[in-house]
């Protein structure tokens, strides 16, 4: 038995030489001293023996067991060493590599021009407010005094949902819901998006924004309208900028106008931006109906206002020298990145 651990000791050193792996020694652990193992198999056979005989065998088979795990000990840990600087190398980084940039989003032009629009608006006490772009065809018609055969009703140029709901073909109805929902004094802006049956093309799109303005208190006149305007134009375009009031026609409006800058690319001269005629027209306005003010039971012998409504995209596209509106959906960050 002797001889036996001896040779059990030779050949658990000689195999766990060769072992290259952490399972590779693990199995040579349970082959050796686990309770199947070949130092177990011998220490149970070692019953039989005389007290004696069962004394130093059993002192040699503790050394032969402590030394085998001594070099388990060795060889575990070398085969974890082992482990890790595999797994070091196949994870291994290099940090001169050129790194892959990443693409940080910038604030869109339009948004862009919604908040300076909203910022000159706010700096004159507006009070910010939005609406639905699902609309009424009451709030978005009728209530803004469109008559039964207005031509903007058409199923070709506005987006009807069923016969009663529509996508807004203007900010206008914010107007409506305001005077339906809070008592004068009113002094708001709504921008928003609003949509028409349009084909696309370099100034069409069916989706485009407005910035819908409403002010109505005691004593509001169309001077109140045309200084508010002036001065949003003068910090909008310039303070060089003067402004032009040109008879025109809304159905929400009396009297109704269009509202043009000096060109702020030649400052008045003519050039190809304002197609030589010196202005270039900015927004609708006017002092608003009676039959409007009437739809909120607003007290029209107390109360007047004025309203405006502008197109973002014309004004973005003016100020910035986009030529074409399509350019500010196709969300190219070529484009989108050069107005931060
Ligand atoms: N809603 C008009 C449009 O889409 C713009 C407009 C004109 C709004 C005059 C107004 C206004 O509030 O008073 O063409």
């Amino acid at each position: 038995m002797q001889n036996q651990l001896k040779a059990i000791l030779e050949e658990a050193k000689e195999q766990l030489d060769k072992a290259s792996s952490l399972g590779e020694t693990e199995e040579l652990r349970i082959k050796f001293l686990g309770k199947k193992g070949k130092l177990t198999e011998i220490l149970r056979s070692m019953k039989s023996l005389s007290p004696e005989e069962r004394k130093t065998l059993g002192q040699t088979a503790n050394s032969t067991r402590g030394q085998i795990e001594a070099i388990l000990e060795e060889k575990f840990a070398m085969m974890k060493e082992l482990q890790k600087a595999t797994k070091l190398k196949s994870e291994k980084i290099d940090v001169t590599e050129p790194g892959s940039l990443i693409q940080l989003g910038v604030k869109h032009p339009i948004s862009i021009t919604i908040d300076e629009i909203s910022k000159v608006f706010m700096n004159m006490g507006f009070r910010i407010i939005e609406g639905p772009e699902i609309e009424t065809v009451f709030n978005n018609f009728d209530a803004l005094n469109a008559g039964p055969n207005h031509p903007a009703r058409d199923f070709t140029d506005t987006f009807y949902i069923t016969e009663d709901v529509l996508l807004r073909t203007q900010t206008s109805p914010v107007q409506v819901r305001t005077l339906m929902k809070d008592n004068p004094p009113i002094k708001v802006i709504s921008p928003g998006r609003c949509f028409r049956c349009d084909t696309p093309d370099a100034t069409h799109s069916p989706m485009f924004h407005q910035v819908e303005g409403l002010v109505v208190d005691e004593g509001i006149s169309m001077a109140d309208l045309k200084g508010t305007l002036d001065s949003f134009a003068k910090q909008m375009f310039g303070s060089n900028a003067k402004t032009k009031f040109r008879p025109h026609h809304f159905p929400f409006t009396e009297p109704s106008a269009e509202m043009d800058v000096s060109c702020f690319k030649c400052g008045g001269k003519g050039c190809k931006v304002c197609k030589g005629s010196g202005w270039i027209e900015i927004l609708g306005c006017g002092m608003v109906h009676p039959n409007v003010l009437a739809v909120g039971h607003v007290d029209t012998e107390k109360y007047t206002g004025f309203a405006f409504g502008m197109g973002v995209e014309r004004i973005a596209m003016l100020k910035y020298g986009v030529d074409d509106i399509r350019l500010f959906y196709e969300n190219d960050m070529r484009f989108i990145q050069q107005f931060k």
